[in-house]
């Protein structure tokens, strides 16, 4: 089956992005949320970023009216029936993402493949909730979809080939280079990260460096574009957190055990660079350091 349209359910973060990345490949894109205003964010979003990418002469206004033009948006689950492709990029939540592909099995043409980019929930979790096991699949993008290259691949249990195939060349056509990861806890590139970030609280807790030594090291000496914190700060501290959590309930393996600092921030409310506080303190507008954690 041709893909011509791709529907992408969740229009926030990641789900904008996604959207963008997919009408820029040149497919019809359907976007899809709870609320229209949800939508027009992530619309006006992917409409600011290209109107960045018109004043640097990169694409022409044509063609970002083009690639608008393609963006179809539809509060309704049933206008998937146009879809021949599904990337399900609603919040992080077992129930939520089961409902959703359960609705669109009901809906969609059994041919159609339902991508998921979640970042913890076992992908054949989801695909046995469905009629079509053998068309689910682990489509991992990362944050900010139209900057980050990777896609990880993630057959389940019972995911055809063919599936598989499909997935990675519409990932390639997003201009997405793929890697094909096992449905196992936080796929390879959380899993590999958490064991780095891990090391760099020992490294904190234990007065090897400071916290702001620990980014800049880690910036100069391993070429890393944000250190550990400045990075748990963009992304989101609590999204960190929940990346050990996944981590250590999958594997049992003590070095994935959510650090308590990291924990104690989460509670406090201190999410990063959304919230104003993380590892730094933005409040001021630019990132300064913290004096007043108790580590
Ligand atoms: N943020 C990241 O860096 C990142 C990276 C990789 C993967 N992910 C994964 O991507 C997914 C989305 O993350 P995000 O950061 O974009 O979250 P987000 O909160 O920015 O967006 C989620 C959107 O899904 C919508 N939604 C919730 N239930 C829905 C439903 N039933 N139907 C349609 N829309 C629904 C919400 O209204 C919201 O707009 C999550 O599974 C997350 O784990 C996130």
């Amino acid at each position: 089956m041709e893909i011509k349209t791709v529907m992408v359910i969740g229009s926030g973060l990641m789900g904008a992005g996604i959207a963008q990345v997919a009408a820029q490949a040149g497919y019809n894109v359907i976007m899809n949320d709870v609320q229209m205003e949800l939508i027009d964010k992530g619309y006006n979003t992917i409409a600011k970023l290209l109107e960045g990418r018109v004043r640097k002469e990169k694409i022409s206004s044509a063609e970002r009216d083009t690639i608008l033009g393609r963006i179809l948006k539809s509060v309704e689950p049933e206008a998937a029936a146009d879809a021949d492709f599904i990337i399900e990029a609603a919040f992080e939540n077992l129930d939520i993402k089961k409902s959703i592909f359960q609705k669109q099995d009901n809906i969609c043409h059994e041919e159609v493949i339902f991508a998921s980019n979640t970042s913890s929930i076992p992908i054949t979790t989801l695909a046995a909730a469905t009629k079509r096991p053998d068309r689910v699949i682990g489509m991992h993008f990362f944050s900010p979809v139209p900057v980050m290259r990777l896609v990880e691949v993630i057959p389940a249990l019972k995911t055809s080939e063919r599936t598989v195939k499909t997935t990675e060349d519409i990932a390639a056509k997003m201009g997405k280079e793929t890697v094909r990861v096992k449905d196992v806890p936080g796929f390879l590139v959380n899993r590999a990260n958490a064991a780095f970030r891990a090391e760099c609280f020992k490294c904190l807790l234990e007065g090897v460096a400071s916290l702001e030594d620990i980014d800049k090291a880690i910036k100069l000496g391993l070429n890393h574009p944000m250190g550990p914190f400045e990075l748990a700060d963009f992304v989101g501290t609590e999204i960190g957190y929940n990346v050990f959590k996944t981590l250590y309930e999958g594997y049992k393996d003590p070095k994935f055990a959510p650090p308590l600092i990291l924990e104690k921030l989460v509670v406090s409310g201190d999410l990063g660079r959304k919230t104003g506080k993380g590892w730094y303190d933005y409040t001021s507008g630019e990132k300064k350091p913290r004096t007043d954690l108790k580590i």
